[in-house]
């Protein structure tokens, strides 16, 4: 399929020359009997954007002019001849036999100016009942709806890539953090779930988005509808969409679900931007947690040790993108006047380079993530010393009797103890130094304290433990 070429196609110097500009496809210049300069018309053209709409243009023509030879607006005849060409053109099109013009002022004046010189006076017939305005918000919502599908295999291929990765990590011991401090010991695959958590619940953003998008703006004309006997019912189902939309005012007016997209995007984004700050830090010397694939990381013009997660930054920069476009369809957006304004073209290149980025920073992110090594040794060795089991041993001594508050204070003052006399973990005192803090400790703590053992007893709903988080594996699996 055609995506939208580089800019340059329509530079201002590709523009047509003063007086001929785009004159087999302009559709308004019965009105005006000036044109504008080549660089003014470049200006206000937006077929270098919306040529990747020209699929969802060519099916809602097909369904809007089988629909007025249905209602007898055109002959019937006629609309079997365009309908055939339309399809002819959309084989053409995918083939590569057909160009689409990139200076065309956008890519609904392309298909109209190509039916009639094609068809003649039959081409001239296609445009009964609609305006570019119902039209653009039409290809727009199917070109998003396939869009939206495509960002959610992509999500559930990242899902399954994280959910296989965690399974393999229930029991891998690591510190869990505040701060940035280590604060108590999870497990990698517990800490993987906790991304897949997000993505997941991105999933079904995306999924909620739908039911709003999934709507039919076509009969709405540039902003009254039509007197003609449009059937609105009919080009809805036969587009696939699950009613027509409202009121026509708002149908070309609206722009809620860009800006919703947007909004889902830049969360997707910056769920990513997360993840992979975390694994900048894993991979750096000091951690030493991950290994990143040498085909997954780069080196250095001028160090020759280097070795570094340049993909991973660049998904947390990408983010930026995200959160700029959102910006930008909120302010196109603010204060714009009903109905339809020319300002609304610009919704497009926004909107695509967030569904643009997001994809490929799924897919980057997949494949970083599913070549990576873990090094369960340094992530265990990260476990002690920290006191990482200081919260344990307060539990320990609450399971036992002991008032929280007072068991805070008790496992505080170990923990001062253990500083005092150089020693790194809590399990390093004898049972006599620990009992003259507490008659309580008995033999027993020691194991109780054991990273992995402090994981296995935090099961409840949602904790590290292995089995729980065994069970949130299956539960996340079970909603892709
Ligand atoms: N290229 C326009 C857009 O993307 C299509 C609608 C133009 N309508 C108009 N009345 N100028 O919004």
């Amino acid at each position: 399929m055609e995506t939208d070429k580089t800019l340059s196609e329509s530079s201002l110097s590709a523009a047509p020359p003063p007086g001929k500009t785009g004159e087999s496809s302009l559709l308004w210049a019965g009105r005006l009997a000036e044109k504008p300069e080549a660089e003014a018309f470049a200006f206000q053209a937006s077929i270098h954007i919306d040529r990747r709409l020209v699929f969802e243009d060519i099916e809602g023509s097909r369904s809007h002019v089988m629909m007025l030879g249905k209602q007898g607006i055109i002959p019937a005849e006629t609309a079997g001849l365009l309908d055939g060409e339309l399809a002819r053109i959309a084989e053409e099109l995918a083939a590569g036999k057909l160009d689409i013009d990139g200076e065309a002022e956008d890519i609904h004046s392309f298909i109209e100016a190509l039916l009639t010189r094609r068809l003649g006076d039959a081409g001239r017939m296609v445009h009964a009942g609609r305006s570019r305005n119902d039209q653009v918000a039409l290809d727009f919502r199917l070109y998003l709806k396939r869009a939206l599908a495509s960002i959610r295999d992509e999500i559930a291929e990242t899902l399954r890539v994280l959910l296989d990765l965690a399974e393999a990590h229930t029991e891998t011991v690591m510190p869990g953090y505040t701060h940035l401090q280590r604060a108590q010991p999870v497990t990698l695959g517990h800490w993987i779930c906790a991304w897949a958590s997000g993505l997941e619940r991105d999933s079904s953003r995306l999924a909620d988005a739908l039911k709003r998008l999934d709507e039919c703006p076509l009969g709405s004309g540039a902003l009254a509808g039509s007197a003609l006997p449009l059937d609105r019912e009919e080009t809805a189902r036969s587009l696939g969409f699950a009613r027509p939309t409202l009121n026509s005012m708002d149908s070309v007016a609206d722009r809620d679900f860009a800006l919703e997209l947007a909004a889902d995007f830049a969360i997707i984004a910056t769920h990513l931007s997360r993840f992979c700050e975390d694994i900048v830090i894993w991979a750096s010397e000091e951690f030493g947690f991950i290994d990143l694939a040498e085909s997954w990381s780069t080196g250095s013009s001028i160090m020759p040790q280097k070795k570094n997660p340049d993909f991973a930054e660049l998904i947390r920069g990408k983010q930026a993108r995200t959160a700029g476009n959102l910006m930008t369809l909120l302010s196109l957006l603010k204060g714009l006047p009903y109905a339809y304004d020319k300002d609304l073209q610009e919704d497009k290149e926004a909107l695509f380079d967030s569904l643009d980025t997001v994809k490929s920073c799924l897919r980057m992110f997949r494949g970083m993530m599913g070549s990576a090594r873990f090094d369960a040794g340094r992530m265990a060795a990260a476990c002690s010393g920290g006191f990482l089991e200081a919260t344990d041993a307060a539990e320990y001594l609450v399971r036992k009797g002991m008032p929280f508050r007072k068991a805070h204070e008790t496992a505080a003052l170990i923990v001062r103890d253990c500083i005092d006399s150089g020693q790194k973990r809590i399990g390093d005192r004898s049972l006599e130094q620990l009992k003259g803090r507490s008659a309580l400790f008995e033999n027993d703590i020691y194991r109780a304290l054991e990273p992995i053992n402090c994981v296995r007893a935090r099961s409840l709903p949602g904790g590290p433990a292995p089995a729980e988080v065994r069970r949130q594996i299956g539960i996340l699996r079970g909603r892709m």
